[in-house]
């Protein structure tokens, strides 16, 4: 495990299962859309996840996204549900179908054209099901790169959404933006370094945001601004953000995480957030867990 400075502040509660139940945190009820891993499969090797000699259980896997979708729906979110398509694999990894805020959706252009049959299907069902749709000319991959936290849009750049493009979907989404350098090709999507966990208050005296990172992840120079902008932010170790503990939906109090990432979920507890533990483990074969599975509609 890489060593890592301590966070500037940190606030850890008394409590653990009991912070749990009595947690004072407010979920706020979601729109996801997730896609069925019909074609689910590692058929070729676009990070260093993916192995080729790996076989996938496509039974396994299913039941897995269905758990997933279950835990979902029983925390009270909405799911709308995309059918995958013959030949795109990847297709299950709806969180790099576009960004949504406030009604309008950036579909993504992928850098590989092994995903970029993804984007036709997917822009459609965003004109089908979102009030405005404004397609991009520079790659970005949606929200594997680009998260919103109530505030800020924090995009990452390094192995897959170019910079360049930050501007572009920003102008679009009329947000302010962030720009993280992504430095380790384990974690070349933002969302496995970085989890948004709560949207904190809006208004000058308001509350930041929550989020969690692995730090080794980052640039320095994007460590830095991470530091000076999240100073209360909880920090995952390497381990578990191996396990994608960083891949993690949070809707502001439940938080959906790997299972085998228990020190993560302490973490989460000490700070008054509920983990709840679901098994991705299929879908890490390709690179991914819970959260590149599911893309927020707002
Ligand atoms: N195999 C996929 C890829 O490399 C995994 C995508 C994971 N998605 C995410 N939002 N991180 O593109």
């Amino acid at each position: 495990m890489t060593a890592e400075k301590a966070p500037a502040v940190l606030t850890p509660t008394a409590t653990t299962a009991a912070g749990a139940t009595l947690s004072r945190r407010t979920p706020r009820p979601q729109r996801f859309l997730v896609t069925r891993p019909t074609y689910f499969d590692v058929v070729y090797s676009i990070n260093p996840w993916m192995h080729t000699d790996v076989d996938t259980d496509a039974g396994l896997a299913m039941r897995q996204w269905e758990n997933l979708v279950a835990t979902f729906r029983r925390l009270g979110h909405e799911v709308e549900i995309c059918e995958g398509a013959p030949g795109l694999p990847d297709m299950v990894f709806a969180a790099n179908a576009g960004t949504v805020i406030d009604g309008v959706a950036v579909p993504a252009k992928f850098s590989t054209d092994k995903r970029s049959g993804e984007e036709k299907p997917y822009t459609d069902w965003f004109r089908d099901h979102v009030g405005s749709v404004v397609v991009p000319t520079l790659v970005n991959e949606g929200e594997g790169d680009l998260l919103w936290t109530g505030r800020l849009l924090l995009a990452g750049s390094g192995f897959r959404t170019d910079p360049l493009a930050h501007n572009e979907v920003a102008e679009a989404l009329g947000v302010p933006l962030v720009p993280l350098k992504l430095v380790d090709p384990s974690f070349y999507h933002l969302d496995t370094a970085l989890a948004v966990l709560d949207t904190g208050s809006a208004g000058a005296s308001g509350r930041a945001e929550t989020i969690a990172y692995y730090p080794g992840a980052f640039s320095a120079g994007s460590q830095a601004a991470l530091r000076r902008l999240y100073p209360d932010a909880i920090i995952a170790s390497r381990a578990d953000a191996e396990w994608f503990a960083l891949n993690a939906v949070s809707d502001g109090r439940n938080v959906v995480v790997p299972e085998q990432a228990p020190t993560f979920a302490r973490q989460l507890e000490e700070r008054g957030f509920v983990p709840v533990p679901v098994d991705v483990s299929e879908f890490r074969k390709a690179g991914g867990g819970a959260k590149c599975c599911t893309l927020i509609l707002r």
